[in-house]
């Protein structure tokens, strides 16, 4: 096989790649090349067009190729390609962190820059563990996270998170000391629930059952995503969230909200804590921060927590933790740009207006054959297909597959379709998106 698959690439030409999370012999006997972007589009190496229904990797918010910035990245880059932050520091590192605290929920207003949203993870769940150290609580060092988590793939990540496929290779090089709350998919009570579902709230009081039998003086933090994305889009049931918070404030245990994909938009909101008027100590964010053009995450902590660390000498390192590339300067000028793309189109807030046709539209697909449940939020939605028997996954692969043929990018987990298109969508852009979908379900068998 040594066929063109375009002007500069040959299929042999594959094989030095090691594809994260792909079936790599299957994607390299047939592969899906992306060539280039603009707004709601990608254009495959071929030249056809595919319409965006996931931001990418729910990252590219503001739709692709903003020449806005574009043009910041390229005059960062010739002013100063790199600085340290070491004992250094550079303005627009300043200006960025400030800009992010004054959209944050109130409080949490120090940011620490990291490269993605598995270092953000493992930064937040750091910071809590010596938080708590420096506060005099040395004990609380366990951490709580919960089944179907996703926060990324570190090895604090994978700990906290519970999706069985990143964690069961690394079984005995897992954190110590981490338990779980069940997750809150429920189909059998919430199928086919528009918005938050109804049913589960009381889920959230098996974190009472885990502090019962570890103690609160052993636990430093409980680390949920507000709506997880990547084990197939779950949904916090009303007043779930509400009462995580009443209950690790009852018991002196901070609360990490993962806001890796929901930060930026994604909820009608800059960031799903003010959607759902809950208040985290500690929040990671990645992905949107930049628009997914330069890799970056950040960190807010409350100020309680940040000042926690303000103590004993002043010529001492607070806190021993940090990134070469932490507050990259052309990632914080990616980042200011991306703000300043958000607030001058109104995109943080544009989900909370597109929510009501998106809600019509993803739950229309109710009904086509296999479907056994559609979920939506803002702009997240799910369709869930029943699985084959004994081939779970293949079938919302087949679908993913196909969609993509039809000029139509969609995610598959599981058995899961999930969407999360740029906040740039438009309306009849929604409607294009779901009515391939649907037509593509239709057809799979
Ligand atoms: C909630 C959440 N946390 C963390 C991550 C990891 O982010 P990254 O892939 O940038 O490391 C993701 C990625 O999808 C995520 O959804």
């Amino acid at each position: 096989m040594n066929a063109k698959l375009s002007p500069d690439l040959a299929h042999e030409d594959l094989d030095a790649f090691w594809m994260p999370f792909t079936a790599n012999r299957q994607f390299k006997a047939n592969p899906r090349l992306l060539a280039r972007a603009s707004g709601m589009h990608y254009w495959t190496a071929e030249g056809r067009q595919v319409l965006d229904g996931v931001a990418g990797l729910w990252c590219v918010n503001a739709g692709h190729g903003r020449p806005e910035i574009t043009a910041a990245v390229t005059r960062q880059l010739s002013t100063m390609e790199y600085a340290p932050t070491f004992q250094m520091g550079h303005p627009i590192a300043f200006e960025l962190a400030s800009r992010l605290a004054a959209l944050a929920p109130p409080g949490l207003d120090r940011v620490f820059f990291t490269n993605s949203g598995s270092e953000s993870v493992d930064t937040a769940l750091k910071i809590a563990i010596a938080y708590q150290r420096a506060r005099g609580q040395s004990g609380k060092t366990r951490l709580i996270g919960r089944e179907k988590g996703y926060h990324g793939v570190g090895f604090g990540g994978i700990s906290v998170g519970g999706i069985v496929n990143n964690r069961k290779a690394f079984a005995t090089a897992m954190l110590p000391g981490v338990d779980h709350l069940p997750h809150t998919l429920d189909i059998a009570h919430n199928a086919y629930s528009r918005g938050l579902p109804h049913w589960g709230k009381h889920l959230a009081d098996d974190l009472e059952r885990l502090i019962a039998l570890h103690d609160a003086s052993t636990i430093a933090a409980v680390i949920v995503e507000p709506i997880s994305g990547s084990a197939g889009v779950i949904l916090p049931p009303v007043g779930y969230l509400q009462r995580l918070r009443e209950i690790c404030d009852k018991n002196d245990i901070l609360l990490i909200f993962d806001e890796v994909i929901t930060g930026f938009g994604r909820t009608g909101k800059p960031f799903a804590a003010q959607t759902f008027g809950v208040t985290p100590d500690i929040m990671t964010t990645a992905k949107g921060l930049t628009n997914g053009a330069i890799p970056m995450g950040a960190v807010f902590s409350h100020r309680k927590v940040h000042d926690a660390f303000m103590q004993g000498p002043e010529h001492l390192v607070e806190l021993f933790h940090g990134y070469t590339y932490s507050a990259h300067p052309v990632a914080c000028a990616a980042a200011l740009a991306t703000l300043d793309v958000y607030a001058s189109e109104g995109l943080l807030e544009r989900a909370a207006t597109l929510a009501p046709q998106w809600e019509d539209a993803v739950h229309s697909l109710a009904g086509l054959p296999h479907v056994v449940d559609v979920r939506n939020f803002g702009l997240i939605g799910a369709v869930e297909l029943e699985s084959r028997a004994g081939k779970p996954g293949t079938r919302a692969f087949d679908v993913f597959l196909r969609c993509f043929e039809r000029g139509i990018m969609v995610r598959q987990t599981g058995d899961t379709i999930a969407l999360s298109p740029p906040l740039i969508i438009a309306p009849q852009e929604i409607t294009r998106l779901v009515e391939v979908l649907g037509s593509v379900l239709r057809e799979t068998a």
